[in-house]
């Protein structure tokens, strides 16, 4: 499969990283961006082909995945929509739903544009190989669409499809969550420096910490609710500290603020 990344910042940069990582060849890979002297940099590190515009990188793929900011989305859109060829199409941008991301490839309200469409809804961790990423597919989109979708996710971490009506709900939980994680990783490390550890051991302790745990939900199955009994001991440490959590309503803080992100990415 040929797929052509328009926008290698961040999130775009990511996937072709990890895309290539994955054992995908570097010729399968069509990158289009703004700044030529950067592109011919990641084309002489990567190995990657170029296109001029998101037009001729279309022409050239099977899938585009289009990763600019939302405010150019419409611009890259218009232009592929005007061309002969009929890729499949990933947007990225938060907020722009399929509907909309139809009518900017052309389609009306009588008659769709024509292009499987594909939205998803990364996490910036995918930098690092560990995004969690949630997809909802367009109406002329397949089942092997999607599949093809979730794979070039998996190649930046974990990826699963879920019914459009659920990505506010995923934008306050996996899209906004790592801004929650990194604030809760700094206070255990500030609790850490407040008993006497060096601020960066205490960070390191925190965030090692925080991806332990998770591996653990990850990779047991277990119940978060199950793995955290299995580690308060009757009287000990532990379970004096969730007291300590649960009267300063830690659970309904974080309860709370998953809410009013998904609301706010719903009333945008
Ligand atoms: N970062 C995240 O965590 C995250 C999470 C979820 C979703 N998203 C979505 O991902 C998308 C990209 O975000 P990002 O953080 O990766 O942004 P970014 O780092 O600014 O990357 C966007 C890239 O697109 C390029 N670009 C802009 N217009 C273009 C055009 N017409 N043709 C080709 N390239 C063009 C930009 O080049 P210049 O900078 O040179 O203009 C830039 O390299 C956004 O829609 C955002 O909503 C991001």
């Amino acid at each position: 499969m040929k797929l052509a990344v328009i926008g290698a910042g961040n999130i775009g940069g990511a996937i072709i990283r990890g895309y290539l990582a994955a054992g995908n060849a570097p010729d399968d890979i069509i990158v289009c961006g703004h700044h030529l002297r950067r592109l011919v940099r990641l084309q002489e590190e990567l190995g990657v082909g170029l296109a001029e515009t998101p037009a001729d990188a279309a022409a050239l793929a099977d899938t585009v995945l289009v990763a600019v900011k939302p405010k150019d989305v419409a611009a890259v859109l218009g232009e592929i929509g005007a061309a002969d060829c009929r890729p499949l199409i990933i947007s990225v941008a938060a907020g722009k739903t399929l509907a909309e991301l139809d009518a900017m490839l052309g389609g009306t309200e009588d008659k769709a544009s024509g292009f499987r469409i594909i939205r998803a809804m990364p996490n910036t961790p995918a930098a690092v190989g560990a995004g969690m990423t949630a997809i909802c597919r367009g109406q002329s989109a397949t089942e092997q669409d999607a599949e093809m979708s979730l794979e070039v996710f998996k190649s930046v971490g974990r990826a699963v499809e879920v019914p459009e009506s659920l990505m506010d709900a995923v934008t306050g939980l996996s899209g906004s969550g790592p801004a929650f994680v990194y604030m809760f990783i700094e206070a255990l490390a500030d609790g850490g420096v407040a008993v006497g550890l060096p601020r960066q051991k205490a960070v390191e302790l925190a965030a090692q910490t925080v991806l332990g745990s998770a591996r653990m939900v990850l990779e047991t199955g277990d119940a978060p609710g199950e793995l955290k009994d299995a580690v308060c001991s009757p009287g000990g440490t532990t379970i004096t500290g969730v007291r300590e959590l649960e009267a300063s309503a830690f659970r309904s803080a974080a309860i709370e603020a998953v809410i009013a992100a998904a609301e706010k990415s719903a009333s945008m």
